[in-house]
C-alpha cells in the first residue's frame, strides 16, 4: 500500500487527476470506476481543465461509478447520476452510453445489480477505481459489517451516513434509507485503487483503515489486501497516522529511483 500525504485538498486534487490523465493517455479506453461525494469534486475540476486544455480526450474511456441511492430517479437532484453529470461528464468529450451509474429508480433490484456486475465484466474489469471514504470507514455504499467479498447490491445506509449527507437533501429523513452499491468483492477486483480523504474529519477512519486490523467493521481496511491500492491524503486526513516519517521516505525514495 502507498500512503501518499499531500499540503492540502488542492494538492490532493491534482495529484489524483494527474494520475487519471496518465492513466487514460496511457490507454485511451481505460475503465474508469468513478466516485462521488465531495472529497473528488476538485479531481474532477481538475480533469476538465485538463480536457479544456487539450492535455487529455476521454472519447474513448468507460465509467462505472460506484453507487446511487435507491428510489432516486436519474434525474433527480440528488441522484449521483446527476452529480456526475453536473461535475463532470458534460463538461468532458464522454460518450454518455459508455457511462455507468446503478439506477437507483429500479423496480428489479435482483435484475439492476446483476447487470451491473455483467457490464463491468464485458468490458473486461475495471482498470483504475477512485474512491472516497466515510467517516464510519464505509467504501462506495459498503456500511460497516459489510462482507469483504460483497458484489454489487442493495443496502442499509447507516444513520451516521445519512447524517453526514443530510446536508444535501435538507434533513436526515430526506436522505433515501438505502442505496445500491458496488460490493467491496466487486471494487477489490479493480486493477487499481485511488482512494482520496481530507480534512480531519477522516483522520479517525483513515488510522483505523490503514493502520488497524482488516474487519469489516472498517469496510476501507481491506485496502491492505490490495496489490495496487494509493491512499492519497491531505494532512488533515492523515493525522491519526503513526507512521508519517516512513510514508514521507517511501515517496522521497520512489522520486529518487524515477529520476535514475
Ligand atoms: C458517500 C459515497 C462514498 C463517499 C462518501 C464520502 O457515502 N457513497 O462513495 O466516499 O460519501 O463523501 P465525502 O467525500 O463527501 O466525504
Amino acid at each position: 500500500m502507498r500512503v501518499v500525504v499531500l499540503e492540502n485538498a488542492e494538492a490532493v486534487a491534482q495529484f489524483a487527476a494527474d494520475f487519471i490523465v496518465r492513466q487514460v493517455n496511457g490507454k485511451p479506453n481505460s475503465v474508469l470506476g468513478l466516485a462521488t461525494g465531495s472529497t473528488p469534486l476538485g479531481t474532477y475540476r481538475k480533469l476538465i481543465e485538463a480536457y479544456q486544455a487539450g492535455r487529455v480526450s476521454f472519447k474513448s474511456v468507460t465509467t462505472f461509478n460506484l453507487d446511487e441511492y435507491y428510489g432516486l430517479e436519474p434525474t433527480h437532484e440528488q441522484s449521483y447520476r446527476r452529480f456526475m453529470c453536473e461535475s463532470l461528464f458534460n463538461h468532458i468529450d464522454i460518450d454518455l452510453a459508455k457511462t455507468h451509474v446503478p439506477l437507483g429508480s429500479t423496480l428489479d433490484v435482483e435484475r439492476e445489480t446483476a447487470s451491473y456486475e455483467q457490464a463491468i465484466r464485458g468490458v473486461g474489469g475495471i482498470d483504475l477505481q477512485l474512491l472516497g471514504i466515510g467517516t464510519d470507514g464505509h467504501i462506495a455504499f459498503n456500511e460497516p459489517g459489510s462482507s469483504l467479498a460483497s458484489r454489487t447490491r442493495l443496502k442499509t445506509l447507516t444513520r451516521r451516513t445519512r447524517q453526514d449527507n443530510a446536508r444535501f437533501f435538507g434533513t436526515i429523513d430526506g436522505v433515501p434509507k438505502m442505496a445500491i452499491t458496488m460490493g467491496i468483492g466487486t471494487i477489490m477486483e479493480s486493477r487499481e485503487l485511488l482512494l482520496l480523504a481530507c480534512g480531519e474529519g477522516k483522520a479517525e477512519a483513515i488510522a483505523r483503515s490503514f493502520e488497524g486490523p482488516i474487519s469489516s467493521i472498517c469496510p476501507a481496511s481491506v485496502l491492505q489486501w490490495h496489490r495496487q491500492a494509493i491512499v492519497v491524503l491531505d494532512k488533515g486526513a492523515a493525522r491519526g497516522l503513526s507512521q508519517l516519517e516512513y510514508y514521507a521516505d517511501c515517496e522521497a525514495n520512489l522520486k529518487e529511483v524515477a529520476k535514475v
